[in-house]
């Protein structure tokens, strides 16, 4: 096996923020809608997982998997019109995955995840702007463990 096979196949963690841009013929959660489709078939087939945040006209993503497979669909999304000024807050090796499957956290997508964005946009914590590779996933995993525990005692 050839070095850059083992490599692109070690996991990979890329996390970016990014501004949503609808345009004034879209209907946002339409749009979202079709993107999270998109998202749940296309992250499976290429093993990825991760975590999609859209909150206060932002998108914050994270995107676990294979390093080429991570490339590739971040490359997809970047050139995706549903969006602008995306920057990566952070790429490179992980020693595991975080996020077991792929999901997302929006308003309106259920109630927990209502209550998760009132109490961030409560805490004025959000602001993708200032996020650090450490601050991100920290964020990103802590939406996703009040997912986990709701999911449970419900
Ligand atoms: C903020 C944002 C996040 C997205 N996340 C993903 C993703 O995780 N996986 C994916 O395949 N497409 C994602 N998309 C959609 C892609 O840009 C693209 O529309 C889609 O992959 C095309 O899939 P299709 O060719 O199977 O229709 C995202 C788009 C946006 C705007």
């Amino acid at each position: 096996m050839s070095h850059e096979i083992s490599s692109s196949r070690t996991l990979h963690r890329l996390i970016y923020a990014s501004r949503q841009a609808f345009a004034a013929d879209m209907n946002p959660d339409d749009e979202i809608d079709a993107l999270i489709r998109a998202s749940i078939r296309n992250n499976r087939a290429a093993s990825i997982t991760g975590l999609l945040l859209v909150h206060d006209g932002w998108f914050v993503q994270t995107l676990e998997g294979p390093a080429e497979a991570v490339m590739t669909t971040y490359q997809r999304i970047l050139n995706d019109p549903r969006h602008r000024e995306s920057r990566v807050v952070s790429a490179g090796p992980a020693s595991g995955r975080e996020f077991g499957d792929w999901n997302m956290c929006a308003r309106r997508f259920s109630a927990a995840d209502d209550a998760i964005l009132d109490t961030l946009a409560q805490r004025q914590a959000f602001d993708p702007a200032k996020l650090t590779d450490r601050s991100a996933l920290r964020l990103l995993k802590a939406v996703r463990g009040i997912q986990d525990r709701t999911a449970l005692s419900a």
